[in-house]
C-alpha cells in the first residue's frame, strides 16, 4: 500500500529551481490540448514535472470489463478494517516522532451527499520527511515508531478520522533541489477497485507549494486549493494534537482532483 517515494529522472545537466518557477509562471492559464482534459484535471504532459515526461500516460483512457480485472487485482485484505488502524500514532511499541494532528473529513458526492462506508487509505513520509520504502533514498531517520499508513471506513455521515504525525517534505530528483510540501497521499475506494482514486491532501501556508510541478500541473486554482486541508482547532486535542479538516468531493464542479495511476511521488 505504501507507495514509494520516487527518485525521478536526474539527468546530467538538471534544471534549476528558478528555470521550474519560470515554466510553471508561463504555462499558468495556458489551455491544454488533450481532448480528455478538464480543468480540475492534472496536465499529464507537463513539462515542469521532468520526471513524469517519459512515463506519463499517452495514450486515452479506454473503458474494459470490470469483472475482468478483479479476478487480478489486489484484495482489500484479509482482515476488516479495525477502529485501532486509523491511529497512525500507535502501531508501534513506542511513540513516533513529530507533531501530532487529527486529520478529519467528509466523503462526499458532487450533490454534498455523504458516501458511506467506503475504504479511505493514507500513506505518508514520517515527521523527517522519510518514507518506509526501499526505495526511499532520502537522508533523513527512520521513526521505528511510525509506519506511515493507515485505514478507515467512512461513517453514516461520510465523516473519516486520522490520528497521525505531520509529515515533513522530502527532496526528490524532479530537478536540482527539488522539494515536496509536506503532504498525505489519500486513497478512495467506490464500490469496486476499478474506482479506485488517488490524490493529496496539503497543508495551508506551505512555501513550497508555488514551487512543486506536481501541485502545479492543476492548472485549476480553486482545484488546487481544493488539496489543501484548513487547520481547524475545533477538532484540536487539547494539550495533544493539532487539527486539520479536509473534504473529499467526488464528482461535480467541485471535485476533488485526483492522479493517474502512474503517479507515485
Ligand atoms: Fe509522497
Amino acid at each position: 500500500m505504501l507507495a514509494p517515494c520516487a527518485e525521478g529522472g536526474q539527468r546530467e545537466g538538471m534544471t534549476t529551481q528558478a528555470e521550474i518557477s519560470a515554466e510553471i509562471a508561463q504555462l499558468h492559464g495556458k489551455p491544454s490540448t488533450d481532448p480528455n482534459w478538464a480543468p480540475h484535471r492534472a496536465l499529464t504532459d507537463y513539462a515542469p514535472y521532468r520526471s513524469s515526461i517519459l512515463r506519463h500516460p499517452t495514450k486515452d483512457l479506454h473503458l474494459t470489463d470490470p469483472e475482468t480485472i478483479e479476478l487480478t487485482s489486489p484484495a482489500f485484505g484479509r482482515r476488516d478494517v479495525g477502529e485501532a488502524e486509523s491511529d497512525l500514532t500507535t502501531m508501534s511499541t513506542g511513540e513516533p516522532l513529530g507533531e501530532r494532528m487529527v486529520v478529519e473529513g467528509r466523503l462526499l458526492d458532487g450533490e454534498g451527499r455523504p458516501v458511506r462506508g467506503q475504504l479511505i487509505e493514507v500513506w505518508q513520509a514520517n515527521s523527517a520527511g522519510r518514507y518506509r520504502h526501499k526505495r526511499d533514498r532520502h537522508p533523513a531517520p527512520l521513526d521505528p515508531h511510525f509506519t506511515g499508513a493507515g485505514r478507515t471506513l467512512t461513517d453514516d455521515d461520510g465523516r473519516y478520522r486520522f490520528l497521525t504525525i505531520k509529515p515533513g517534505p522530502y527532496p526528490w530528483r524532479n530537478h536540482v533541489n527539488a522539494w515536496r510540501p509536506a503532504h498525505i497521499h489519500f486513497s478512495v475506494f467506490g464500490d469496486a477497485f476499478t474506482q479506485r482514486l488517488v490524490t493529496q491532501m496539503y497543508f495551508p501556508g506551505d512555501p513550497l507549494m508555488p514551487l512543486d510541478p506536481i501541485y502545479q500541473a492543476i492548472p485549476d486554482e480553486r482545484a488546487r486549493d481544493g488539496l489543501i486541508a484548513d487547520y481547524d482547532h475545533d477538532l484540536t486535542s487539547p494539550e495533544w494534537a493539532l487539527g486539520y479538516r479536509w473534504d473529499i468531493i467526488l464528482t461535480g464542479s467541485r471535485k476533488t482532483w485526483t492522479e493517474p495511476e502512474e503517479s507515485d511521488e
